[in-house]
């Protein structure tokens, strides 16, 4: 038996490793990385395909390094008052400075979703005064619920988990990086099992766990 954390030990680290489930997310997600798109990002799709992943990657990828970030979880958000903090009040001071001498100022929202009119007022009013100094990337399962106004202010991206076949090289790169000889079809076989249960790439993890301790 081999008892291996494939999720900790093999969740990427950085852009480079991250598997795109398709093209287009490989290109905006290289875009955003270079530091040229200054438009809010909202990553949206179901449980598991990456969203929270990206949302850590992007800015180290910006950067060159682990950034500082100011990451949420929307729920936090109560008040105008908490969007405007979190925000920094000082704009005279945000406009000129950035945390660190980073490029911009990172502000991660998970599991977005405003109800609330006044909430979603401050937002925009938030994004606009802070385009081209904050980054603000936003993701939610909860799309459909989004306002007009914010979704418009921003780019989109679905994220879906990774096909098998797509995820399949990411896996075999923890078999070799263990030392184990695993055949490929079954292991492809293996992930094709696991997909057509639940698309979520995290299930791929626990599917791949389960294959080393059978060793
Ligand atoms: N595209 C991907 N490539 C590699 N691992 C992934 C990918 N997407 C998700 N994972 C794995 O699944 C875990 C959960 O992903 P997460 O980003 O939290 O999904 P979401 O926020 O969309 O629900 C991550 O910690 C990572 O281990
Ligand atoms: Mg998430």
């Amino acid at each position: 038996m081999m008892f291996v954390d494939t999720h900790e030990k093999y969740t990427p680290k950085s852009l480079d490793d991250f598997v795109f489930s398709n093209e287009e997310t490989r290109e905006l997600a290289t875009a955003y990385a270079s530091g040229h798109l200054k438009k809010p990002l909202i990553l949206h799709g179901v449980s598991g395909g990456g969203k929270s992943l990206l949302q850590r990657l992007i800015p180290n990828a910006i950067e060159g390094r682990e950034a500082s970030v100011r990451k949420v979880k929307c729920a936090s958000l109560k008040t105008a008052d908490d969007i405007h903090d979190l925000y920094g009040r000082n704009k005279q001071f945000n406009k000129t400075f950035t945390w660190d001498g980073q490029k911009f100022n990172y502000i991660i929202i998970e599991e977005f979703l405003f109800t609330n009119q006044r909430l979603v007022d401050a937002f925009k009013i938030e994004l606009d005064e802070t385009l081209g100094t904050d980054l603000t990337i936003i993701s939610t399962n909860r799309f459909d619920k989004i306002d007009d106004g914010i979704v418009s202010r921003s780019e989109v991206l679905e994220i879906h988990p990774c096909e098998p076949h797509v995820f399949f090289p990411h896996a075999k790169k923890m078999f070799e990086a263990e030392n184990v000889q695993i055949d490929d079809a079954h292991l492809l076989k293996c992930l094709e099992v696991t997909h057509s249960l639940k698309a979520d790439n995290r299930k791929y993890y626990s599917a791949i766990d389960a294959m080393f301790r059978k060793i």
